[in-house]
């Protein structure tokens, strides 16, 4: 088991120490809607930061209130924030809001969430500039520091978003892995699976992959996080990989708190910028 949460803990430690002269960073998040997933996982987001002394400002919006004007009228108001130091507006957005043009309006050095196309297209042409979308950032932090190799692996990405599949094959190409790209229009899924010496699997499927797809000794890295109906937690993988798989997260405790350190480094990295 590759164990987030003991880890998360290293570069929580290392986001902290990043801070100068007793500047406190601090993480504007917006809320937009009613979905419930959303509103656990910026409220788990706050809590963190909290409790490692960082700071949060939270803007709730309902969806009757959510004018495109109005929240990117909010979002320059907080560009021009000195108190500021991130920006993350948690997706999906209701429907009828135009992602792209809100997230667009983030200035780029407060995109802690990495999710500017300019900031994703820095990953392609391997600048890396700017902070690094925290869940792909969490996961190749866990397997550089599990020392899983990924020179020359078979990497496949199953899920082709742009918050994770899209900058994860980025990432993985940048660490020398042969990338494939899955989705839901992929022929022949299990075969290509089959042959991935790292899988990853954000597919947003619940136990969707299951051991059938892996291959003996794989390294299989569960971005998923679903509520059953007997209120368990689960993941896009199923419980049996973990008999065939030489490594895997776990769901609760695995790739969900990189995500969380990594936010907590991009919004560190990016209070240090500003203050130098
Ligand atoms: N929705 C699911 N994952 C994320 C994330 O990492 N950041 C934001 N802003 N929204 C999300």
């Amino acid at each position: 088991m590759l164990d987030g949460k003991i880890l998360s803990a290293n570069f929580v430690e290392q986001s902290q120490n990043l801070r100068r002269d007793k500047k406190i960073p601090c993480l504007a998040v917006i809320l937009i809607g009613e979905d419930s997933a959303s509103k656990v996982y910026v409220n788990n987001k706050i809590k963190i930061f909290k409790e490692a002394g960082f700071e949060s400002k939270s803007f709730l919006i309902s969806s009757d209130e959510a004018h495109e004007e109005k929240i990117i009228e909010l979002i320059q108001t907080l560009n021009h924030d000195k108190q500021i130091d991130g920006i993350l507006v948690q997706l999906p957005l209701p429907k009828g809001l135009n992602t792209e043009k809100i997230l667009n309006s983030i200035t780029l050095s407060k995109d802690v969430d990495g999710f500017l196309a300019h900031n994703l297209g820095s990953l392609a042409t391997g600048e890396f500039k700017n902070a690094i979308a925290c869940t792909p950032f969490g996961i190749m932090a866990m397997l550089f520091t599990y020392g899983i190799p990924l020179s020359g692996k078979n990497a496949v990405v199953v899920g082709r978003s742009n918050i994770v599949g899209k900058p994860m094959s980025l990432l993985l190409l940048s660490a020398d892995a042969t990338v494939t790209i899955a989705h839901s229009k992929t022929q022949n899924l299990k075969q290509l699976c089959q042959n991935a010496d790292i899988l990853i699997a954000a597919a947003g499927q619940p136990e969707f992959i299951t051991s059938e797809y892996i291959k003996s000794g794989a390294v299989v890295i569960d971005v998923g996080i679903h509520r059953k109906s007997d209120g368990k937690l689960c993941g896009d993988v199923g419980f049996d990989v973990k008999n065939i798989a030489g490594a895997l997260t776990p769901v609760p405790g695995g790739v969900g708190p990189m995500t969380i350190a990594m936010l907590m480094l991009n919004t560190a990295l990016s209070a240090w910028n500003k203050n130098n």
